[in-house]
């Protein structure tokens, strides 16, 4: 069976700053794959390579493929917006629309590309805010803005907006870093329940949460600073918290350097 996300010798840049540099790394179908290294490593970049969104940035290019389900995302004639819609993203920061209701931030997406029929709208909002565990905080208050919310639940807010359109994976870039511990439980609760019907991948600086979340690991590192991050090694997250390949994993995960 193909693997779901087939990445080969893919380059990062901002302008002529090499940013990552020959990752090769597949990742699993339903399975949640975590990233961990110190900080400038290019965990970020590389995540936003998956669905397109590097480029966004002036200077940013890429080199190497991203193959979804045996389709390269940089293949000739692929349309970025397509990918990004297939493959959805969630940020640090929960970035909810600040002026529109909570229903229309997760009926954003769906607007967008008007891929549903006008009578299902509701629906899918529901069944989006069921998905992110949000529906029974927020029933009552559907017409109101979503920055009226907690931190904990807009984050939440955004992950029911970037489910609502149905992508096939969904990357996460820190998205508890800026949440309390129970809001991160919530989180990391939903991830379990989501990686049943989406192909995860998440940044986090914290260990204990790769640990807990992840069926498999990622470590990246750089060899000096302005050198380009690297992939250092993949493999069960079991086995890199317990016995990993590599001694800068080790030292990383054990909190000796990063
Ligand atoms: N918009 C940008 N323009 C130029 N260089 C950038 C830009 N964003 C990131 N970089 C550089 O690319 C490298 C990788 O950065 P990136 O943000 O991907 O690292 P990271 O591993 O996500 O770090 P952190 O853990 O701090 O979030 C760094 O050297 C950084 O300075
Ligand atoms: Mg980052």
């Amino acid at each position: 069976m193909a693997k779901r996300i087939d990445i080969g010798g893919l380059t990062a840049y901002y302008g002529s700053h090499k940013a990552i540099e020959d990752i090769s790394m597949t990742v699993e179908p339903r399975s949640v794959t975590a990233f961990i290294g110190p900080s400038g490593c290019g965990k970020s970049t590389f995540l936003r390579t998956l669905n397109r969104m590097h480029e966004v940035t002036p200077g940013g290019r890429v080199e190497g493929k991203v193959l979804l389900d045996d389709e390269n995302l940089y293949g000739p004639g692929v349309d970025p917006v397509t990918v990004r819609r297939t493959v959805g993203m969630v940020f640090q920061r929960p970035n909810p629309f600040p002026t529109m209701s909570i229903f229309d931030n997760v009926a954003a997406g769906l607007r967008l590309n008007g891929s549903y029929r006008k009578n299902q709208l509701a629906e899918i909002v529901e069944k989006s805010l069921r998905g992110a565990n949000l529906w029974n905080e927020v029933k009552d208050r559907l017409n109101k803005p979503g920055s009226g919310l907690s931190g904990g639940q807009q984050q939440r807010l955004c992950i029911a907006r970037a489910i609502a359109v149905e992508p096939q994976v969904l990357l996460m870039d820190e998205p508890c870093s800026a949440l309390d511990p129970i809001s991160t439980l919530a989180i990391e609760d939903l991830i379990g329940e989501l990686k049943e019907r989406f192909t995860i991948v998440i940044v986090t600086h914290n260990m204990q949460q790769a640990a807990r979340v992840s069926d498999r690991t990622a470590f990246f590192n750089l060899s000096a600073v302005g050198k380009p991050g690297r992939l250092i090694e993949i493999d069960e997250t079991e086995r890199i918290f317990s016995n990993p390949s590599v001694q800068a994993t080790e030292d990383y995960i054990s909190g000796r350097f990063g």
